[in-house]
């Protein structure tokens, strides 16, 4: 194995910085894992990429960036409990102390230790590297039956997209209306249509976004981004709304179209971060009987639920790719998913290069 790896760091001023670093030697209860694919987030955009402007747990520090690391344990450090050399497996991409009331509930992303929780690819090193140490408690099985690029949209986007699903509930009862056809509103549609939703109906103000959806057959309807959007969808749900609608685009006009579109009795996912929202309780929400969830990310649990389901569905969210990049080009793989003018983008290794 090379002693020095190259890794990936986003100085903030749109660019992508490579550096050099030693392998690293996994430690207590860690596992060294050879990065087979690491796929890239909107957050990563948003509040790393253009500009550091997370706080608190969005806070950046400067590390190896990358937060959906997926690849195959390598090394194995002392005291481990599970897991071992060989093991194909998904970084549940934030690192927690265990021992709160959060994390034991299996919502690391929440934990409240200010000190131990670290997030993969914002307060610790994450997958844009050739290896990565990661704690064995982070660890998801990734089944043969799925790719590493499959698994590597697990370890956020189609986390983070089940558990707002699950939240509101999706079956064949349900109209499902997803605003923000970027990679998480792609995985809301690819998750909805398998849980059994009987119309799914996407909006994006980006007419390639509404391509993409289509020729992946995740689309009963597209509608371009617009101020007719609610009557629209009214048209298209005989006059009602969505029974559910999902929120992945954190633009606020598309906030509302979520809230007002969705029927009365609707549940509302919130999942898309930052910004605002302006609407009238007592019409929008009250008289309606509808509910409105926040969803942050997901629980370890409920991710190994997804993995198995994902299998059972027979699906593969690396379907959602569109472009794939080797590290020395990441440059470029960040350049394009701040363009938006593609789906999922990878930067891959190995028997992942296609
Ligand atoms: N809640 C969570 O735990 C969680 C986890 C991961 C990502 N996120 C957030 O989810 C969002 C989506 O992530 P992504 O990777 O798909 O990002 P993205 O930026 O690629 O996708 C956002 C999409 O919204 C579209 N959009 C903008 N204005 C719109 C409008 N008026 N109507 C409809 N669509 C509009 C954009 O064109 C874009 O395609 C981001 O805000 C990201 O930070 C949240
Ligand atoms: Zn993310
Ligand atoms: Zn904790």
């Amino acid at each position: 194995m090379n002693k020095k790896m190259k890794g990936a760091v986003l100085p903030g001023n749109s660019t992508v910085e490579f550096r050099e670093y030693d392998v690293p030697v996994p430690g207590h209860g860690e596992v060294l894992i050879k990065t087979k694919s690491s796929t890239i987030c909107g957050s990563d955009i948003r509040a790393i990429y253009h500009e550091h402007l997370g706080k608190g747990p969005e806070g950046y520090q400067g590390v190896i960036a990358g937060h959906e690391p997926c690849g195959q344990v390598v090394a194995e450090g002392p005291g481990l409990r599970r897991f071992k050399k060989g093991d194909r497996v998904i970084v549940y991409h934030i690192s927690g102390c265990g021992v709160c009331n959060d994390c034991r509930r299996g919502y690391m992303i929440s934990c409240t230790s200010e000190e131990y929780r670290k997030a993969y690819g914002w307060q610790r090193d994450g997958g844009m590297a050739e290896y990565i140490i990661a704690e064995e408690k982070d660890l998801v099985y990734l089944p043969d039956e799925l790719t590493y690029t499959d698994g590597a949209q697990v370890a956020c986007g189609f986390g983070t997209v089940y558990e707002g699903l699950e939240k509101i509930g999706i079956s064949g009862n349900d109209r499902v209306l997803v605003t923000g056809l970027g990679p998480v509103g792609l995985a809301a549609l690819m998750l909805s249509k398998a849980m059994g939703a009987s119309m799914t109906i996407g909006i994006d103000v980006i007419p390639e976004r509404l391509e993409i959806a289509k020729k992946l057959g995740l689309v009963d309807h597209v509608i371009l981004a617009g101020p007719d959007n609610v009557d629209e969808i009214r048209a298209l749900t005989d006059g009602q709304g969505c029974e559910k609608t999902v929120e992945c685009s954190a633009n606020d006009k598309a906030r509302l179209t979520c809230i007002q579109a969705a029927r009365k009795w609707g549940k509302i996912v919130f999942i898309g971060e930052g910004g605002t929202v302006e609407f009238q309780p007592s019409p929008d929400i009250i008289h309606d009987q509808k509910t409105i969830y926040g969803s942050w990310v997901t629980n370890i649990w409920r991710m190994e639920e997804l993995v198995e389901r994902i299998l059972r569905w027979g699906i593969h969210p690396e379907d959602l790719v569109t472009h794939r990049f080797t590290l020395d080009q990441a440059d470029k793989a960040y350049a394009l998913m701040s363009s938006g003018q593609c789906g999922k983008v990878a930067v891959v290794f190995d028997e992942e290069v296609r």
